[in-house]
């Protein structure tokens, strides 16, 4: 019996977290769901962005479901976001994003492949200082967590192949050219790690040519390993080929337990209209499935949410006009 953490967080969150909830509730996997309170709402209300009784829930699930949390700009005293906490605290030092072509209109066809982020150092290490009107960002790599990143990418690309038939690739997207020190350990680590998989084609791209091929030939792409902010940019970038970030699905693994999430915020701009896409949050139920080994369940989440866009259904930020509920009814009859 597995036992899965909601945590729906502030705006949207609250809208496809339990559309992604009803859906793996009509699977019928014994599954047992616990909600966790996490966000800005929470923080007002408690004082705590993610409070140590959420945390625990969190810690002792079997998978998280996160939906988006509202982190404001500016530094709010005792404010924390409560997912990089949760990467932070179970070292999820893998943030897997990956990018496939959809039946419909939005998406470029012949795309498939995966961004490997680093999700526990770089440039989001919280390491900020201000000297008078000058403010400093450390970027801290290390070669532990490049090494562990890069394996995680071979890993999977080699995982990829088996599955697709194809031989296995890797880019390797740094800035060492300019960031000499720490892309250059990057890269170091990175070729040094990728040498142990003979079998995967290894290159290398620089970050801003790396943005640029993703737009002019994604279909060349497989798995792309880089650092936390790079990764970041770069599958918000991605999920824009393939119908935009109300699509795009993650999962955080590492050591403790595994947070997915669909890659968008708590896009407060349709917050509470009950137009938000839950496709990115149902992927993301898909990839926990699939970690939590229900394979079968998992693969038919994906068909039947692939089944209902290829039937024309789809919200309006895909230029589509069905609510969040109305794609969701549809995914829960194609799964009865
Ligand atoms: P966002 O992803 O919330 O929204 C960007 C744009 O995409 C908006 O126009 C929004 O309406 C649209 N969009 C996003 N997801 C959608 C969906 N499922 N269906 C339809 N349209 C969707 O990013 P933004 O505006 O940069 O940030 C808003 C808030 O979210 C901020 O407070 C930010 O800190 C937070 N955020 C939280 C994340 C997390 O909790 N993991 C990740 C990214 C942002
Ligand atoms: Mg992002």
């Amino acid at each position: 019996m597995k036992t899965i953490c909601l945590i729906p967080g502030d705006g949207i969150g609250q809208e496809v977290i339990p559309a992604a909830a009803e859906v793996l509730q009509t699977l019928e996997l014994g599954l047992t769901f616990v909600e966790a309170e996490a966000g800005f709402a929470c923080f007002e209300n408690h004082g705590s962005a993610l409070p140590d009784e959420s945390l625990d829930m969190a810690r002792k699930s079997d998978a998280v479901l996160f939906g988006a949390t509202s982190s404001p700009s500016t530094i709010v005293a005792g404010y924390r976001s409560p997912i990089l906490t949760l990467r932070r605290e179970f070292d999820l030092y893998a943030n897997l994003r990956p990018v496939f072509s959809l039946p419909g209109p939005f998406s470029r066809p012949g795309i498939d492949l995966l961004i490997v982020r680093e999700n526990t150092e770089g440039l989001y290490s919280g390491r900020e200082h201000q000297e008078g009107d000058t403010a400093i960002a450390e970027r801290v790599i290390t070669r532990q967590g490049s090494e562990r990143i890069v394996r995680t990418a071979c890993e999977q690309a080699m995982l990829r192949a088996k599955q697709r038939g194809k031989p296995p690739m890797l880019t390797i997207v740094h800035k060492a050219n300019v960031l000499k020190l720490t892309d250059g350990l990057f890269r170091e680590c990175a070729l040094k790690v990728a040498a142990e998989f003979p079998e995967i084609q290894v290159n290398e791209s620089l970050v801003d040519s790396a943005a640029m091929k993703l737009v002019k030939s994604p279909e060349s792409l497989d798995v792309l390993v880089t650092t936390n902010l790079f990764g970041d940019i770069l599958s918000d970038e991605a999920s824009a080929l393939v119908g935009g970030l109300g699509v795009a699905p993650s999962a955080n693994v590492g050591k403790g337990t595994p947070v997915f999430e669909p890659v968008h915020g708590s896009a407060p701009d349709i917050a509470g209209k009950g137009i938000a896409n839950p496709v990115g949050a149902l992927f993301s139920a898909s990839m926990m499935l699939e970690t939590l080994e229900f394979l079968q369940e998992a693969a038919r989440v994906r068909k039947a949410v692939l089944d209902t866009l290829a039937g024309g259904l789809y919200t309006v930020d895909m230029g589509g006009k069905n609510t969040t509920e109305e794609f969701t009814k549809a995914v829960k009859e194609r799964l009865q």
